[in-house]
């Protein structure tokens, strides 16, 4: 009825405003799946030298150890949400350690990729399956907030032009899809667009691409439905791929500004909020582009970039690295100490403001 509607709408917008503001404030993506977060804990631990043979029972002991120790000292002033895997929100039941703290708990939504049939070079990912029920369960635990990743692949013309249409189709159809079905279940969707800077493409390939991408899952958002009010977006930022020559001298100032035209071309102006992923990018890189992206919205007094919504992060690798390489040596207090640090950095870098 009208006024359910009414009262899970005005829910949805709070919730997503309140995940980009007050500005300095983003997200910490902790969704690894188990087989995902095993990894980065064995290889923190060989750069440690130390012992990795671990039984099923410890192995996932590790993985609540780990959450809960940053968790229960997550920085409320520089974090706004953190994404928890399902094992996470529903076996380990944290949420309620974040929210006592007053940050808001979200889930991951999508499954694994698989490669499309017809351009088996490049993934579709699933997730959509059951998906309103396990949504309704993430909220019923906890959850206000939902994020799917998709990936895209993206190539110079001259290799094969990566995206296909068809990619770019099925990808943008499945997170319009599960937009519409997260809000249904009252849950803020953020939806990601991740595009793969491991091949050839130049900056001017990758901005094209970010922005056909992020124009097409909008178009799609809107046919279905969404309310983008409630919505937020997770992009990666338009770079030269690791095999283009140009990689080394692009700079942090030509990545902001095609970072800050892609977005401005294919935005909504109604969406709240963009927090970016690190997507493996080093601590530097990845505080460096956010910086000059928000530099210059700052600088935009002609309104030259268009008007963004708020940009600011949601990290995964890019916040806990340091923090885990602690850990693993068995210093808790270190973890949590070094978590702070790039916390603080990454809430600067939201200011425009480089360490
Ligand atoms: P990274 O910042 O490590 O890319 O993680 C963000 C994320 O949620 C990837 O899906």
């Amino acid at each position: 009825n009208w006024s359910e509607a009414h009262f899970r709408n005005k829910s949805l917008i709070e919730v997503a405003h309140s995940l980009v503001n007050p500005r300095g404030k983003g997200i910490y993506a902790t969704d690894e799946d188990p087989r995902e977060i095993q990894a980065r804990l064995i290889a923190a631990l060989g750069e440690a030298g130390k012992d990795i043979s671990w039984t099923e029972a410890q192995a996932v002991e590790r993985r609540k150890r780990w959450r809960e120790c940053l968790y229960e000292t997550m920085p409320a002033d520089h974090i706004s949400g953190v994404i928890l895997y399902p094992e996470t929100l529903h076996d380990f039941k944290l949420a309620p350690v974040l929210a006592n703290r007053g940050i808001v708990p979200g889930v991951r939504a999508n499954g694994e990729e698989y490669p499309i049939p017809a351009s088996p070079l490049e993934p579709a990912t699933d997730g959509l399956d059951n998906l309103l029920p396990r949504m309704t369960k993430a909220f019923d635990d906890g959850a206000r907030f939902a994020k799917f990743r998709t990936g895209f692949m993206c190539t110079s013309l001259a290799t094969g032009g990566l995206p296909t249409q068809l990619a770019i189709d099925t990808q943008s159809e499945t997170l319009a899809r599960f937009a519409s079905i997260a809000q249904r279940a009252g849950l803020v969707p953020i939806v990601e667009p991740d595009v793969d800077f491991s091949g050839d493409a130049d900056l001017s390939r990758s901005t094209e691409v970010h922005e056909k991408v992020i124009s097409a899952i909008f178009a799609r958002c809107v046919a279905h439905g969404v309310l983008i009010e409630g919505a937020l977006i997770k992009p990666s930022f338009p770079q030269p791929g690791l095999k283009h020559p140009s990689r080394e001298s692009t700079s942090p100032v030509d990545i902001g500004l095609a970072t800050v035209k892609a977005l401005s071309h294919a935005l909504p102006v109604a969406l709240p909020g963009i927090l970016f992923l690190s997507g493996g990018l080093s601590d530097e890189n990845s505080t460096a582009y956010l910086a000059a992206a928000n530099q210059l919205v700052d600088q935009n007094q002609d309104g030259i970039y268009g008007r963004l919504p708020p940009l600011t992060f949601s990290f995964g690798r890019g916040l806990q690295g340091d923090a885990m390489s602690k850990w693993v040596s068995g210093d808790e207090d270190g973890a949590r100490d070094a978590f702070k640090a790039r916390a603080k950095a990454c809430s600067l870098a939201v200011r425009g403001k480089v360490e």
